[in-house]
């Protein structure tokens, strides 16, 4: 016998069950994600830059780890978290992002720094588990790459 109770319970349960589904990311969401991954190399790079002014002792394979940490947000393909009109002139987003919108007017220029970070990393990957002097060289392009695109694309808070 067909029995209308189980019957809503069912449907209720389903749509719970939909509307709780991974595509639903918010632009906020996305913002927030890409913000993530510069904090992520913000806490890695200053992780190398203590070692470097001696606030903590200098270790090769923490230092290892934060160089191949840095690396794996360089490569992470992160392209999704930022769409085209997420930037600060969206309405909806203002007071939440900082990303100017020359970043979409300037995509090819944009891939170019992000290649360079990458070049950067890769020699910081190769000094983190030789030498300090290795490092603070290396790191010295990391930040030139870092500040430049900041320079560009990002608003001051
Ligand atoms: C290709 C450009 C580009 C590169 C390279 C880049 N950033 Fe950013 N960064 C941005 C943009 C754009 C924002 C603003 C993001 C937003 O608010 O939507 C940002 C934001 C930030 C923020 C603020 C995050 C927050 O919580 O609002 C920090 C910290 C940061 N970046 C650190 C770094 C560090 C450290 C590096 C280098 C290892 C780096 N970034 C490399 C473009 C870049």
């Amino acid at each position: 016998m067909f029995n209308s109770k189980i019957f809503k319970i069912v449907v209720i349960g389903l749509s719970f069950l939909f509307s709780g589904n991974a595509l639903s990311a918010t632009l906020e969401d996305l913002v927030e994600a890409r913000q993530g991954i510069m904090k992520l190399y913000a806490v890695n790079l200053d992780y190398l830059g203590d070692m470097l002014r001696e606030r903590i002792p200098y270790n090769k394979k923490a230092a290892q780890d934060a160089a191949d940490n840095l690396m794996a947000l360089a490569t992470f393909k992160s392209y999704t978290l930022w769409p085209e009109g997420s930037g600060m002139d969206n309405p909806q987003l203002r007071g939440k992002t900082w990303t100017k919108p020359e970043l979409w007017q300037n995509k090819a220029e944009v891939s170019a720094l992000q290649q360079e970070l990458i070049k950067a990393l890769e020699v910081t990957v190769y000094n983190a588990a030789w030498s300090l002097d290795g490092i603070q060289e290396s790191l010295k392009d990391v930040n030139g790459v870092c500040n430049g695109c900041h320079k560009k694309y990002m608003a001051e808070k």
